[in-house]
């Protein structure tokens, strides 16, 4: 269970600039559900997922997952519970590295100085299961630098290394807009097969309405420092959300 509770965020406060973002922000999420999230610019969704993942505090509220107080613990010492995936592909990967360095340390995200330890031949033919998976061909590329790849294939590539901890929650902050249609269909497949039948919580900015309502089970639209709008099942086809 997910859970943001009266969340407060004002940035620049008392400055000229000043930008109020949350007021008394409120929101629950189960084990298993699959959340899309929209919103026009500004709203305040990616600062959601940034304080969820630790990355921005919030003025005021709580975030817990499973009961535990998460709100102020360093960003570091949550990552194994959240994964996340960002709209840029480059932002995700490390490019310099190979597929399959990308992949142990995402997969030791715990103990990184194991990493050279860890390429051993088991973990090699797991890797390779797993990329064939994503139908890319990466499977044959594990010694290529992940800077060689193309969007779509990074960003494949990233959400693998996003889940392959098992994480509890995965942020998915707008994953597809970056990429040609193709690849877009084929990331949010890939969403789908590794989001279902799991008990990880997946929330996913989107401004494409129809992968909004297309994807999970549930639609929350954020407006003015709240949620406005939260919809569930057969009836999000008929939502005509105003941003
Ligand atoms: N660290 C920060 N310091 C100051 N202002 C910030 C910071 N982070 C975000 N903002 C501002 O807060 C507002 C909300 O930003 P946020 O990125 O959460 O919006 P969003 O809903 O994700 O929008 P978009 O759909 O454009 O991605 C924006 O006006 C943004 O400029
Ligand atoms: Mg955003």
């Amino acid at each position: 269970m997910l859970k943001v509770e009266n969340l407060y965020k004002t940035f620049a406060k008392n400055k000229p600039d000043e930008k109020n973002i949350f007021n008394g922000l409120n929101f629950c999420a189960k084990a298993g559900e699959f959340i899309t999230i929209i919103g026009g610019n500004g709203a305040g969704k990616s600062t959601l997922m940034n304080i969820i993942a630790g990355q921005t505090l919030p003025d005021k509220g709580k975030v817990y997952i499973d009961g535990s107080d998460i709100t102020y613990t360093p960003q570091h010492k949550r990552a194994k519970a959240i994964g996340r995936v960002f709209q840029d592909p480059l932002k995700g990967t490390a490019p310099a590295l190979t597929v399959e360095e990308n992949l142990a340390m995402a997969m030791l995200k715990n103990s990184p100085k194991n990493l050279k330890f860890a390429i051993g031949q088991k973990i090699s033919d797991q890797m390779k299961q797993k990329l064939s998976c994503l139908n890319l061909g990466l499977q044959d590329r594990l010694k290529s630098k992940v800077g060689l790849l193309s969007g779509g294939q990074r960003q494949a590539l990233t959400l693998l290394m996003a889940t392959i901890a098992e994480p509890k929650v995965l942020l998915l902050d707008e994953p597809t807009s970056a990429l040609d249609p193709k690849s877009q269909d084929n990331i949010l497949e890939l969403i789908e097969k590794i989001s279902n039948n799991s008990t990880m919580i997946t929330l996913m900015i989107t401004h494409n309405m129809e992968h909004a309502t297309r994807l999970g089970t549930r639609t929350i639209m954020i407006k003015s420092g709240k949620i406005q709008m939260d919809i569930s099942g057969s009836h999000r086809k008929n939502m005509n959300p105003n941003f």
